[in-house]
């Protein structure tokens, strides 16, 4: 387990390109994966997880080539033209809930036996969300107490018409990936609408979706997609993870005279709240770019902190905007006892069935670092304008955990030590680089 030690810094200013979407890469690599042809993909993400799903997609028969390194480093995939073979090995997820769980529904229509395996933090992670909409279809999956590992008994499978009882991505993409191969047309409907990455990549790989929104109870969003269509590679760029640029969103926030420029940025509406809220927690940001490029919005911002806050209220994220925010809510807990008025969390039970309890640990790492706030099950009250002390963090093997508490030491008094820092290259490799180019001491 590796430690990393973080001093207080005088102010965070430069510029940055982010690696790729750690969620548009997995969905690329799936279909990738599935699709007929060869599929190039620049800027994918560096990040540990989406590379478990480009290792499953070889073990499904789909060929992987890496070629340059850095951000100039190209991905080939070339796919199985519809036809997954039956693995030798069982497919290993690692840490990656979105690999296991999307994975899920894009294999279940293949008449094979599938094992899929991962960490133990994912193996603590519920997977009755899937089993549910994929045994409906015909699939059958075994679970162990509701957990993996999951053995598919996959084959033919028809559509449903499914409404997903919790915001989540991920199970709407596996309703949507196995519904692309069955008979008939498949519909998902989703009360809160999560971000919307797997409609944008199937429709790149030549996939008809159609959305409808019916206005009224919930504002309901609902999705149909015929089965029995081919994909076809794609040459592709990954845009910046949102969710990686979070952490140095949040930094600028932390100095009178911070500037930071993101180049390259995922801005797709479904993930941009996050900019919302670092407005409303005092920053000032000026979109300097932005094109579209295979229906995602890339970009480039400048960030800094305005003059005066912007209300004398606590801000308070709850109902979509918490689903849309979700994995930045750490980072935002995090820096939240240095913003002027605080901030109040809720409807984030999910919180506390990632990588780890989030919310219990951001409440415990915090408290180590001298703050006062208040735990409930579904969110945490965090007062603002407080000082904190450098304090030892325990990561709880969690890459989020690991990166907010950075930041949150950018600000406090002495140092802190960050446990099991290593956890930060499930999703961004380069984020202690990047952090020692842009703070200044
Ligand atoms: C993701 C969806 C979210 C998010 C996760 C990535 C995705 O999870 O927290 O990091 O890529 O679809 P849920 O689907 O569980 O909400």
């Amino acid at each position: 387990m590796s430690t990393q030690i973080i001093r207080p810094a005088r102010t965070l200013q430069g510029s940055l390109t982010v690696p790729g979407d750690k969620s548009i890469s997995h969905r690329y690599a799936m279909l990738a994966g599935l699709a007929e042809g060869t599929t190039r993909l620049s800027n994918f993400s560096t990040g540990a997880d989406p590379h478990s799903s480009l290792a499953c997609m070889q073990a499904l028969g789909a060929t992987v080539v890496k070629t340059g390194s850095g951000p100039a480093a190209t991905i080939e995939v070339t796919g199985v033209a519809g036809v997954f073979r039956q693995p030798s090995i069982p497919l290993d997820c690692g840490n990656s809930g979105s690999t296991m769980r999307m994975l899920s529904g894009l294999i279940a229509p293949h008449p094979h036996t599938f094992t899929l395996i991962g960490d133990h933090s994912l193996t603590l992670r519920p997977m009755e969300r899937i089993r549910k909409p994929l045994s409906e279809m015909g699939a059958r999956l075994d679970l162990v107490d509701g957990h993996a590992p999951i053995t598919i008994h996959g084959g033919p499978l028809r559509a449903i018409d499914f409404t997903t009882p919790i915001p989540s991505a991920q199970v709407k993409t596996a309703v949507l990936f196995a519904g692309l191969q069955a008979e008939g047309v498949t519909s998902l409907s989703e009360a809160i609408r999560t971000r919307d990455h797997s409609e944008h990549a199937l429709k790149a790989f030549g996939a008809k979706l159609t959305r409808s929104s019916a206005r009224g109870e919930g504002h309901e969003t609902k999705l149909s997609i015929a089965g029995g269509q081919k994909l076809k590679a794609i040459d592709a760029t990954v845009p910046g993870d949102i969710s990686s640029a979070a952490f140095f969103l949040s930094a600028a926030l932390l100095f009178p005279d911070s500037n930071l420029v993101l180049d390259s940025l995922g801005m797709n509406p479904t993930r941009a709240a996050l900019l919302d809220v670092i407005t409303a927690l005092g920053g000032r940001i000026k979109v300097l770019s932005v094109e579209e490029l295979h229906g995602e919005l890339i970009g480039s911002i400048q960030v800094n902190r305005a003059p005066s806050a912007a209300s004398t209220q606590p801000f308070v994220i709850s109902g979509a905007l918490t689903a849309q925010v979700i994995d930045e809510l750490p980072v935002l807990a995090a820096i939240a006892p240095y913003t002027a008025n605080g901030l109040i969390i809720r409807d984030a039970q999910e919180l506390r069935i990632k990588e780890s309890d989030r919310i219990a640990i951001v409440a415990k790492n915090l408290r180590a670092m001298g703050a006062e706030l208040t735990e409930n099950p579904d969110g945490l009250e965090i007062p603002g304008n407080q000082q904190l002390h450098g304090a030892k963090i325990d990561s709880g093997a969690d890459h989020r955990i690991a990166m907010a508490f950075s930041i949150a030491a950018l600000r406090a008094s002495g140092e802190t030590e960050i446990e099991g820092a290593q956890a930060a290259a499930i999703s961004f490799p380069e984020f202690f680089t990047s952090l020692e180019a842009l703070a200044k001491r």
